[in-house]
């Protein structure tokens, strides 16, 4: 395997000395860049682009020939795992994901097995080799999957959902059948992050979308108790090198402290929380991830600038932290702004990881 040109991510990750905070961005490759529809487009569908390794490296890499980035993330999608259960996932356009056999009984739960990651979920592991050989050591490949609490959701609801009506009815109704349903999908996402590993993901992160519609005490029960098996079953170290795991729950703030204490490396944190208040929280214990509200990128190059400052002053001096935005990308984003958000991190972070004078 060829040695890596820029390891800033998993350094900062790791909390190890950086010349710069590394920066990348949830959702960089998607529908704000013109030439990923085009790619799209030519694939046929959303589902059809993740099925085919080639068309899902090229998306992957555009933005990375758009913009000096430090990290490639793997294209594809939270709901490769319950499609290859059997649910039948589907995407509508301006409905969002479907599932045809929505998960609402014992039986239903009682039916579902962890799918082997290199047969039904192939062309999803064919992606990182494919994406890992093209990458030729620029930066490192993140790897991912949902959270079960997250997946969970998608697959009880049938689809994207605001009320949480049938999955938090299960919850209260049936908390034991919950349980099993999520022990499933932390035993299957644990096998997809191990076979993304071992096919060259060299950090890995579980986007924990819905965990924070969640009470506190629900959370624990049902969210990140899954997350803190999943950190445990996962490869930690492979080409000589660790793997960091960054857990992602949107809305997490108020317990923070509670999933810098899974065993995870690093923690990505949305907009609605000052990261220096988190940085304070957590010490030592993790790496930070975040958090510049993804609208701000609708605001003015100087705009953009004044509040990536702002976020490097919050944070404060030395390593640990990974610049991304809050959540993932807008589609109505102009690309250009992009390179204003990108261009300030590398340009204004450097002091921050100088030698202070003693
Ligand atoms: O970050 C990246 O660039 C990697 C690719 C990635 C996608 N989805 C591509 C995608 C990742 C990491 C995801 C994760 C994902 N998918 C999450 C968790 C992250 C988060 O946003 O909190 C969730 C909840 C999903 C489920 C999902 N996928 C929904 C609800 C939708 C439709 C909503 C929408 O934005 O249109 C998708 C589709 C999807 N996944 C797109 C992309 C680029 C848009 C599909 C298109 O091209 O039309």
């Amino acid at each position: 395997m060829s040695t890596l040109k820029n390891d800033r991510l998993l350094r900062a990750l790791l909390r190890e000395p950086v010349d710069m905070t590394p920066v990348w961005m949830m959702r960089q490759a998607g529908r704000y860049l013109p030439e990923y529809r085009a790619t799209r487009a030519r694939a046929g569908s959303f589902m059809d682009l993740c099925r085919n390794p080639d068309l899902a490296c090229e998306v992957t890499l555009q933005p990375l020939e758009r913009y000096p980035l430090d990290a490639a993330i793997l294209f594809s999608d939270i709901l490769t795992v319950p499609d290859a259960m059997g649910l039948g996932l589907s995407f509508n356009t301006g409905e969002g994901p479907q599932f045809a056999k929505p998960v609402r009984s014992a039986a239903d739960v009682a039916a579902l097995g962890v799918p082997d990651p290199e047969h039904n979920l192939r062309y999803v592991i064919d992606a990182v080799r494919v994406i890992r050989r093209e990458l030729a050591g620029r930066v490192p490949l993140i790897g991912f999957s949902g959270s079960p609490w997250t997946l969970a959701t998608y697959m009880v609801e049938g689809g994207g959902s605001k009320e949480f009506s049938q999955v938090k009815g299960m919850m209260f109704e049936q908390p034991a059948l919950m349980h099993r349903l999520l022990d499933i999908l932390a035993r299957s996402v644990i096998e997809y992050l191990n076979a993304q590993i071992a096919a060259g993901a060299q950090a890995v992160m579980v986007f924990d979308t819905w965990g924070g519609t969640l009470t506190p005490r629900d959370y624990q029960e049902f969210s990140l108790r899954y997350m803190t098996q999943i950190v445990a079953g996962v490869t930690r170290h492979a080409e000589g090198r660790q793997v960091p795991v960054i857990l992602f729950t949107k809305g997490g703030g108020g317990w923070i402290e509670d999933m810098a204490a899974s065993g995870c490396d690093a923690l990505g944190v949305d907009w609605t929380v000052n990261i220096g208040d988190i940085r304070r929280r957590v010490g030592q214990q993790v790496a930070l991830q975040g958090n510049m509200d993804p609208c701000v990128l609708y605001a003015s190059p100087q705009r953009i600038r004044d509040e990536v400052a702002t976020i490097l002053g919050d944070f404060g001096h030395g390593t640990g932290h990974v610049f991304n935005l809050g959540h993932g990308i807008h589609p109505h984003v102009d690309p250009e702004r992009v390179t204003a958000f990108i261009d300030a991190v590398h340009q204004l972070s450097p002091p921050y990881h100088r030698s202070r004078p003693a």
